[in-house]
């Protein structure tokens, strides 16, 4: 009800006027009226509106919708757009900006075949289909699909079908082909690249196949590479932006304690953020350091921090060359290292090491390997 009294346009304040019985014309008005009332007053107020009022103001999802969610027209560059990333804090309304755009997507075209992805089957099922903001809470009653979950469709009573897909099985994307497609909180998805790229094969019916991205973003490279592509549309928010739609008590408790912090400015302004509050050293001191080319080296160390096991789900292994410069200093400038993340086998670490070993040739002078887990040996 708030967020219907501070509607700016005319209809609403014309009818919102008339059940509050002022003859105030503003909407900050209106909404100091409003919350001057008492709770029986307020529901003597809202009994007393139109049910056919109170359809269509709830049903027209363009007179609530904030900037962030209300689906872009064009791409910066001026062509039309395949991806809507909507980047928010906590709670700012991206998965109901979904829901939305997925109705409107289906009670416009009773061709559409749309995939819906989560994090998990569970995920999908409770947050992007069952959940407050999901898909059967966000449509009429009369206009609401069918939910089957034995076979985990939703089907419009216009024709218009969504299937719905977990992100921990990218392989079951394989086969379906898709108009439209909603992926929710996919900075979260176990295999973000692997899935998000087998949807991309099956996006290819209709005339314009699209998809919206909903997610508070984490530093991965998929969400880096979805920015930097033309063919986005990047919309963000912070939780502030809904405060209307949570409670009070929750926005000053998080912002009281997470406000500035560095989970703050993710979870709260939706910020990706790229550095570790603990790391040691910070990316802009890394890149300061950084040369075309190493001097002559007269030492190298060679170090490995592998992960416990070598399934997909280990973790990623961590390797380090370190080299001194011919005079012996060991400053900032002198001393060279080349450091890597990543999930590579055995060859990888022979790889670096062999690289720390051709470098302790040229320096004149045999490299010791060694790993920070424990000694792989030296030679
Ligand atoms: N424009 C709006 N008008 C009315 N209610 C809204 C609007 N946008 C969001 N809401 C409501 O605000 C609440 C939070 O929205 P939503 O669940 O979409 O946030 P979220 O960003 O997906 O949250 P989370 O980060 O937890 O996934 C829900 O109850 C939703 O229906
Ligand atoms: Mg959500």
């Amino acid at each position: 009800m708030k967020r219907i009294l501070l509607q700016q346009r005319g209809r609403i304040l014309k009818m919102t006027t008339l059940a509050l019985g002022t003859s105030m014309s503003s909407a900050e008005n209106l909404l100091a009226k409003w919350m001057s009332l008492l709770p029986d007053e307020k529901r003597e107020c809202v009994a007393s509106l139109k049910p056919a009022w109170i359809d269509r103001w709830t049903n027209d999802w363009m007179q609530f919708a904030y900037g962030h969610q209300r689906p872009p027209e064009i791409t910066v560059g001026g062509k039309p757009w395949t991806t809507w990333l909507i980047l928010g804090g906590r709670g700012s309304g991206k998965t109901r900006a979904g829901a939305e755009w997925v109705r409107h997507i289906a009670l416009k075209n009773k061709a559409a075949r749309i995939a819906l992805i989560g994090e998990t089957e569970h995920d999908v099922r409770e947050v992007m289909i069952e959940g407050v903001s999901g898909l059967l809470h966000v449509h009429a009653r009369d206009e609401r699909p069918l939910w089957i979950p034995s076979r985990r469709r939703l089907e419009w009573p216009n024709g218009a079908g969504a299937q719905a897909f977990s992100a921990e099985d990218p392989e079951s994307l394989r086969g379906p082909q898709f108009s439209a497609a909603w992926a929710d909180e996919i900075a979260k998805w176990r295999h973000a690249e692997a899935t998000f790229d087998m949807l991309q094969f099956g996006l290819r019916l209709g005339v314009q196949p699209r998809q919206v991205v909903t997610t508070t973003p984490r530093p991965i490279a998929l969400l880096k590479r979805l920015i930097a592509d033309p063919a986005t549309v990047l919309a963000r928010a912070g939780t502030r932006e809904n405060k209307w739609h949570l409670s009070p008590a929750f926005i000053d408790t998080v912002f009281a304690r997470y406000g500035g912090t560095r989970t703050g400015r993710q979870e709260l302004d939706g910020e990706i953020i790229e550095q570790r509050a603990d790391a040691l050293w910070s990316r802009a001191q890394i890149e300061s350091c950084r040369v075309k080319a190493a001097p002559p080296l007269t030492r190298i160390v060679v170090a490995v921090d592998p992960p416990a096991s070598s399934t997909k789900r280990a973790d990623a292994r961590g390797l380090v060359a370190a080299g001194r410069a011919e005079n012996g200093m060991f400053d900032r400038r002198r001393h060279r290292v080349r450091a890597f993340a990543g999930r590579l086998g055995a060859e990888g670490d022979r790889a670096v090491a062999a690289a720390g070993g051709g470098r302790a040739h040229r320096g004149g002078q045999s490299g010791r390997r060694h790993g920070a887990r424990g000694s792989r040996g030296g030679r």
